[in-house]
């Protein structure tokens, strides 16, 4: 009787803790903007594959796609009060939390990816990253949305008198909008997850966006002219929350960063590849694509954008940059 009992609490025991182990699994929040079968998406997937191998299985990874915890600025706050733990987002809205990274939004700063990527993963990119925490923000990883290239309704794009007067919705970002006013164009910030129906409504005439971003969303059947004017390489940020961050230890804390790398990895991944195979797609979808455009005059149009962005936050950063190209 005394074994059969100890058998039968060996058991009970066993199972509580099975029980225990279940209950400690933490639901990690992923949000993004973008759709299931973007190139977030594939870094989301990436980075819940690798958090969940490396802390076998103590943390949980549940996606959140297409702006369902709102837009790119919302979620960045939802980070800083907790209600998020993880967002990919742009650059686009983080200058108005951490003004530092402003300067990776300047145009025509990045001649290709090669010198965008080696500047994010040297020095520069990992003191960026170190200043989200001044901003109640962990930076986890340089990841990458691509190049911009604009948009619209109503022509073809091929100098910036073309653009003059159209209405062109830019990210909520100072230095994009004073970039698009040089060029003679009418910026209007806005939301993404606002963009479709404005385009569809005709609010504003255009948008700018990567390749990426122009096939996972159906631009095409909003808008008919694609011009290739790459007039700003657009990095993507792995964030975190440190509500989450500051309470776990090094080890899991590490884990994440190891997931954020395997997730900024797998999105540039899917960048080069839609890079080359996306143009294709969007000609077989209906849109004209202008692709041989002389960006000189597009670059002198924007310079006055430099003098702006210089006389506010200085030139040390841009000067690093500029060094290494
Ligand atoms: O245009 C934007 O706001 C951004 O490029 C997007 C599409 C949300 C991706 O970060």
């Amino acid at each position: 009787r005394p074994l059969v009992t100890a058998i039968g609490g060996a058991v009970t025991l066993g199972l509580a803790s099975v029980a225990l182990q279940a209950q400690a699994a933490t639901e990690i929040s992923l949000g993004h903007t973008l759709s299931s079968t973007s190139h977030y998406a594939v870094g989301a997937q990436a980075f819940k594959e690798t958090l969940e191998e490396l802390s076998d299985g103590a943390f949980t990874v549940t996606e959140h796609t297409s702006g369902s915890l709102g837009g790119e600025r919302e979620m960045i706050e939802g980070l800083q009060i907790g209600t998020v733990d993880i967002v990919i987002t742009s650059t686009g809205p983080l200058g108005n939390f951490v003004p530092e990274t402003y300067v990776l939004d300047l145009p025509f700063l990045f001649e290709d990816y090669d010198q965008a990527r080696c500047v994010l993963d040297g020095e520069l990119g990992d003191e960026l990253l170190a200043k989200m925490s001044d901003h109640d923000l962990v930076g986890l990883a340089w990841s990458e949305n691509g190049f911009r290239h604009m948009t619209n309704s109503r022509r073809e794009i091929a100098s910036p008198a073309d653009a003059d007067g159209l209405r062109v919705r830019t990210m909520e970002n100072e230095v994009h909008q004073e970039a698009f006013r040089q060029m003679g164009a009418r910026p209007t910030p806005m939301a993404f997850p606002e963009l479709f129906t404005a385009l569809q409504q005709g609010t504003v005439d255009g948008q700018e966006n990567p390749i990426t971003v122009i096939v996972a969303t159906n631009f095409w059947e909003v808008q008919d002219y694609l011009s290739l004017t790459g007039h700003v390489y657009s990095p993507s940020a792995v964030l975190g929350s440190p509500i989450l961050l500051d309470g776990l230890s090094d080890e899991e804390r590490e884990w994440f960063h190891e997931a954020a790398r395997a997730s900024a990895e797998a999105t540039r991944g899917e960048v080069s590849r839609l890079e080359e195979e996306g143009v294709a797609l969007l000609e077989e979808n209906g849109m004209t694509v202008k692709t041989d455009i002389d960006i000189g005059p597009f670059q002198e149009a924007v310079e006055p954008a430099y003098e702006i962005f210089t006389a506010e936050h200085g030139s040390e950063m841009l000067e690093r940059i500029q060094a290494q190209a």
